[in-house]
C-alpha cells in the first residue's frame, strides 16, 4: 500500500510539473509576441516621421530613446528565458575569475538606467571600490540585474539603493527600495520556480522567476539570499557571496 500511495504522489508532481512547463510556454508566446507590438508601433511612427519631412532633433531623440528603453525590455525577457533553460537543463557552467562586485553593480545600475528612469527610480550605488571575489561574473550580473529590475518593478518610483561591503572572506550585497513591499505569506514562496506575489496583469508582467534564478545562481556559488520586508514600506534582499566559493560547478 505504500508503494502504492508513492506512486501516486509521483505522479501527482508530474502532472503538476508538466502543467507548471505547459503554462510556462504559454506565457513564452505570450510574453515575447506581445512586447513587439510597441516596438514595430515606435518604429512606423519614426520612419513616417522621418519620411515625412525634418523632425526636430529632440523629437528623434526621444523616440530613439523610447525604442531603446522597449528593446531594453525585450532583451530582458528573452535573457530569463535562456537562463531558465540553462538552469533546468543542468547546463549552469561556472567559470570562476576575479569579479570586482562594485564594478558589477554600476555596470548593471547604469545599464538599467533607462528602466529606472522611465520608472523614476534612481538606483543610487554605494560600494568600495576593488571589492573581488571568485566568481562567474555573468552569474553575478544576473543575480543584480533580477534584483535591480524587481527593485524599478515594485519600487512605487521611489529611490533604489545597492550597497556591496567587504564582510571579510564574503561579499555582502544589499538591493533595498521603498516600494509596495511582501507580506510574509509570500516571502515564503517568492523564491519558488512560476511564484508571484502580484496578479498575473499586474506590473508589466513577468515569470515568477527572476529570484529563483537569484536563488539558484547564489547558490551555486556557495551563497545564500534573504528578504525583509515590510507591506507598503519596501524590501530588502540580501546576498552573501563566500570570495572563495567551492567549486560550485
Ligand atoms: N522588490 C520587490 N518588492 C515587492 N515585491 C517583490 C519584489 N521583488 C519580488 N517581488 C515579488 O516576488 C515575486 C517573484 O519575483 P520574481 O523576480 O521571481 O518574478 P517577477 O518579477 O514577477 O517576474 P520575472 O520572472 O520577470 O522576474 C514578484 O512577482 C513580486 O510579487
Ligand atoms: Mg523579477
Amino acid at each position: 500500500m505504500a508503494k502504492r500511495s508513492d506512486l501516486e504522489d509521483r505522479i501527482r508532481e508530474l502532472t503538476e510539473s508538466v502543467q507548471a512547463r505547459d503554462a510556462f510556454i504559454a506565457t513564452i508566446g505570450h510574453e515575447l509576441r506581445n512586447p513587439m507590438t510597441p516596438i514595430a508601433g515606435q518604429v512606423s511612427l519614426l520612419l513616417h516621421l522621418v519620411r515625412k519631412g525634418k523632425p526636430t532633433q529632440e523629437r528623434l531623440v526621444a523616440g530613439l530613446e523610447r525604442l531603446e528603453w522597449l528593446i531594453e525590455l525585450y532583451m530582458k525577457r528573452a535573457t530569463t528565458l535562456l537562463d531558465v533553460s540553462r538552469i533546468t537543463t543542468g547546463k549552469l557552467t561556472l567559470e570562476l575569475t576575479p569579479v570586482d562586485v562594485s564594478e558589477v553593480l554600476l555596470e548593471v545600475a547604469a545599464a538599467l538606467k533607462p528602466l529606472a528612469d522611465h520608472a523614476r527610480s534612481p538606483v543610487n550605488v554605494v560600494a568600495p571600490e576593488g571589492l573581488v571575489g571568485n566568481y562567474d561574473r555573468l552569474a553575478v550580473e544576473q543575480i543584480v540585474e533580477n534584483l535591480f529590475s524587481n527593485a524599478i518593478k515594485y519600487g512605487a518610483g521611489k529611490p533604489i539603493e545597492a550597497t556591496a561591503e567587504n564582510a571579510g572572506d564574503a561579499v555582502i550585497l544589499r538591493v533595498l527600495d521603498r516600494g509596495i513591499g511582501i507580506s510574509e505569506a509570500d516571502q515564503a514562496r517568492i523564491f519558488d520556480r512560476f511564484e508571484r506575489a502580484v496578479g498575473r496583469d499586474e506590473r508589466a508582467g513577468g515569470f515568477g522567476v527572476g529570484l529563483w534564478i537569484v536563488c539558484q545562481l547564489a547558490e551555486a556559488l556557495g551563497g545564500k539570499v534573504t528578504v525583509e520586508s515590510t507591506v507598503g514600506k519596501g524590501s530588502i534582499f540580501t546576498v552573501i557571496l563566500p570570495k572563495a566559493p567551492r567549486d560550485g560547478t
